[in-house]
């Protein structure tokens, strides 16, 4: 017998998201969960979250047309990545269209100048970030090393990920050979900073509804090799005075920018024992992967329950927590057979991303749990080990 279409029940929610990568994929779980349709805007067939079985569009996340249909499919759109027409998104949302976060913040998760121009006008708060300049040209650099001395760190505005797009130099023909191409008089597109002395490095993440209500972690500690996100542990080693302190400029941006959704804001801690605010992004973020395990609700159930402005849940920490991200170091490794190898490990969860591997690039990562995060992390990277035998 044939299934009448009456016995299927409607979906509790509609959302359409931006982008079709693991963080799709990871809130694709979350929408089943809560028997929400999901229909992300991918580049190909094989973007994770269309492997994982998310209706899907296929197309370039700045077409115009495609972005109007599929927000008049959906209750809300949001998004997996940054790379979206600000100027298309404002205008559909002017016209009635439910953007979340809102096109406004979005802008600020787009380009790192306009985020760190407007943290420093954020309310009397003057929330610390490390000193930075526009960059039109070389002299630019010069004259900033003049005053902080070199080397500095170049920033792409906008388009970088996992450490792309952020470049340390050393002197003026480093920083010359970087910005060649980019014209004098041009648009920046590249902010210039003083290169720190990190000692550690923290993300706290908040999820806030259209409706104020607000939650927010643990600290997670991350750790970034060759400005990659290698290791995550919940909660993060700090004094209670930096959590404090974090916590409170979180909160105080998501709420500043009016941002809805998950916001992740990731914090340096200096040699000199400053506390500086490096960066926000408004979506789920690649430190909030151990909230799948460690914590009562994580971020990508969060982050649907902040859209469509349901109840926040609890982010209490169930347990301490490692996450140990699997960067593929070849194009012919053997997931498949590894796999059951790292399931032995006790305690640990893994999570792959359906990503062809490639040298450098992020195809999962592996979760761990125990009764510290020192334990934790020794049990996630065993499992991780397992996969490059
Ligand atoms: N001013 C700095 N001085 C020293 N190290 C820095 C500085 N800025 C960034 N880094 C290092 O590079 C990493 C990546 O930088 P940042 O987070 O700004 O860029 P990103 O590539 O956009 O990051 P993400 O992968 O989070 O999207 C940081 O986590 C940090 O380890
Ligand atoms: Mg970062």
């Amino acid at each position: 017998m044939l299934l009448d279409e009456t016995t299927c029940a409607p979906p509790t929610a509609r959302v359409a998201m931006v982008g079709g990568g693991q963080l799709a994929r990871m809130t694709h779980r979350a929408a089943i969960d809560y028997g929400i349709d999901l229909h992300v805007l991918a580049t190909s067939t094989e973007d994770p979250a269309v492997t994982a079985g998310a209706n899907y569009t296929l197309g370039p996340a700045d077409d115009a047309t495609l972005l109007r249909q599929l927000a008049a499919g959906a209750d809300v759109v949001t998004f997996d990545h940054e790379l979206v027409p600000l100027d298309v998104l404002s205008s559909m949302a002017e016209q009635g269209s439910v953007i979340r976060p809102g096109a406004q913040a979005l802008m600020l998760g787009c380009d790192k100048l306009f985020a760190r121009a407007a943290l420093s006008d954020l309310g009397e708060l003057s929330i610390p970030v490390p000193a930075f300049a526009s960059v039109f040209s070389t002299s630019d650099v010069t004259a900033f090393a003049g005053k902080h001395g070199w080397p500095v760190v170049l920033k792409a505005r906008s388009g970088g990920y996992d450490g792309r797009g952020v470049v340390i130099v050393g002197n003026e023909a480093e920083a010359r050979e970087v910005l060649s191409g980019h014209q004098p008089g041009e648009e920046a597109r590249w902010v210039v900073e003083e290169h720190l002395d990190i000692v550690a490095e923290f993300a706290i993440l908040t999820a806030r509804s259209p409706s104020g209500m607000m939650a927010t972690y643990p600290p997670i500690g991350t750790l970034q090799v060759d400005g990659i996100c290698r290791e995550l542990v919940i909660p993060a080693d700090l004094p209670e005075e930096i959590v404090r302190q974090g916590a409170l400029w979180a909160r105080s941006v998501i709420q500043g920018f009016d941002a809805t959704g998950i916001v992740a804001v990731e914090f340096f801690v200096t040699r000199d024992g400053r506390l500086l605010l490096n960066e926000f992004a408004l979506r789920p973020h690649n430190s909030g992967h151990i909230t799948f395990e460690a914590c009562a609700t994580s971020q990508f159930h969060q982050h649907l329950r902040a859209i469509l402005d349901w109840p926040l849940g609890e982010t209490a920490l169930v347990r301490p927590a490692a996450t140990v991200n699997l960067i593929a170091d070849s194009s012919t490794m053997d997931i498949a057979a590894c796999l059951p190898h790292a399931l032995a490990v006790k305690d640990v969860y893994v999570h792959l991303y359906q990503k062809a591997p490639r040298p450098g690039r992020k195809i999962g990562h592996v979760t761990a749990l125990a009764d510290s995060t020192t334990e934790a992390l020794e049990l996630a990277r065993e499992a991780t080990r397992r996969f490059f035998p």
